[in-house]
């Protein structure tokens, strides 16, 4: 049973965003397990970890809970989200930094530059860049991560007009996961903003999101093609996917 909204915590909040992006996301939680486990087989034994677009801090909260010795970067430019992952991360410590950045803005990079990141893992975000953008990001990374590094994004690429059919079965699969989790008591991503909104920290920030996301409208959505030969051209040398159910994805890519 959840608490009441006026008990809730950061904490609280975080746990009804999980739920809240797993109505979004199918399997949301394989995705971080892929990304976990190449962690765990490829980075160092106690990795630095950049987690990008980080919401709330979903991936980070997993990744220092579940690799011990490990350090995260964490940014995001949602002042609400950044506020929660910066109260809910603290729990690591200074094993944790969160950082307010936008990285549709070019030089977002350089004040990472000092650090040595091992892999950037990145969920459900990068489709909020216009493809333009997300070559910026990608080559942002390219030059600030060393030889070996490894990129995981985690996003639903959408199927084009070449597969009719998967992207019918996929927009079905979508819609019965949403009604079957929303039946089941998660949050909608409008309701999830009700709750953190009443917060009286949080709700301080609100006006400031809706400044800084005002002039931002959804960009026309860069397929799998588009990601792999970005990555290729921004100085990733092996690049391909992880992992993949339908049209969610994990692409991988190693500098
Ligand atoms: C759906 S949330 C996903 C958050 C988290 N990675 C997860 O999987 O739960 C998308 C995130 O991308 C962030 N985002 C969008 N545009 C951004 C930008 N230009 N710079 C930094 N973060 C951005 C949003 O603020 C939001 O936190």
């Amino acid at each position: 049973m959840t608490a009441p909204a006026t008990f809730l915590s950061p904490r609280d909040l975080l746990a009804r965003w999980e739920e809240q992006q797993s109505a979004y996301v199918a399997h949301r939680e394989n995705r971080f397990e892929v990304m976990l486990d190449i962690l765990r087989l490829h980075s160092p034994a106690e990795p630095t970890v950049l987690d990008l677009a980080c919401g709330p801090g979903s991936i980070s909260d997993r990744v220092l809970a579940r690799l011990p010795g490990s350090r995260v970067v964490a940014a995001d430019y949602d002042p609400v989200l950044v506020r929660i992952a910066q109260t809910v991360l603290a729990e690591y410590g200074d094993r944790a930094t969160v950082l307010d950045t936008d990285i549709a803005a070019p030089g977002w990079a350089d004040v990472l530059a000092r650090h040595r990141f091992d892999a950037v893992l990145t969920s459900t975000a990068l489709h909020w860049l216009s493809p333009r953008q997300l070559l910026g990001v990608y080559t942002e990374l390219a030059a600030i991560l060393p030889p070996g590094a490894v990129l995981l994004n985690a996003d639903h690429l959408r199927f084009g007009a070449e597969h009719p059919t998967l992207r019918e079965v996929s927009e079905r699969h979508e819609k019965r996961v949403q009604e079957a989790a929303f039946a089941g008591g998660a949050c909608t991503w409008d309701e999830w903003w009700a709750l953190a909104g009443r917060l009286p920290d949080l709700a301080g920030l609100l006006a400031e999101r809706e400044r800084r996301f005002a002039d931002r409208p959804p960009q026309p959505l860069a397929p799998l093609a588009f990601h792999l030969a970005a990555l290729q051209t921004a100085g990733f040398t092996e690049v391909g996917t992880a992992w993949q159910y339908l049209d969610d994805y994990v692409v991988f890519a190693r500098r």
